[in-house]
């Protein structure tokens, strides 16, 4: 069974929670890494918590706050993860098609719930083409 790690801050739970309900009835076992309150906190933790998950299993992630900004920040010093802040399905599909993005980064605040499920849908749909870009990936990381 395909597994998704889900992480929000608290601008994002509900989104976050219709969203795990969307996947469940795809058959996708869904990885919570929390907030599941309501109350303020700090979405460059949940961020990291993801991404550490990510990169250990090889699995997708999907990450929301407000903006979804901060979020696709703190997920891309990780050099292991390519964030990718969607608003369209066009996005989600061309971050999967060329950038092999493993984490959809989402704005609880900018988008609306069905065009989220949409835009969650067409990440998954899609898979990487390599060939050139792969080589532009190559090109991504700096030197250590
Ligand atoms: C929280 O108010 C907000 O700043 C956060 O969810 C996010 O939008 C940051 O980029």
């Amino acid at each position: 069974m395909q597994s998704i790690h889900l992480a929000s801050d608290h601008t994002g739970v509900d989104l976050k929670t219709t969203l795990a309900e969307h996947l469940g009835k795809m058959g996708i076992n869904v990885i919570n890494h929390g907030t599941d309150s309501r109350d303020s906190c700090d979405y460059p933790v949940l961020a990291h918590k993801l991404c550490a998950a990510v990169e250990a299993s090889g699995e997708l992630g999907i990450l929301i706050c407000g903006t979804g900004i901060g979020v696709s920040i703190a997920a891309n010093r990780h050099s292991g993860i390519r964030a990718a802040l969607c608003t369209t399905e066009l996005h989600a599909r061309m971050s999967r098609l060329h950038n092999n993005a493993n984490v959809l980064c989402l704005g609880a605040r900018v988008t609306g719930v069905e065009l989220a499920k949409a835009i969650v849908d067409a990440f998954l749909e899609n898979s990487f083409e390599g060939g050139r870009h792969q080589r532009r990936l190559d090109m991504i990381n700096l030197p250590a």
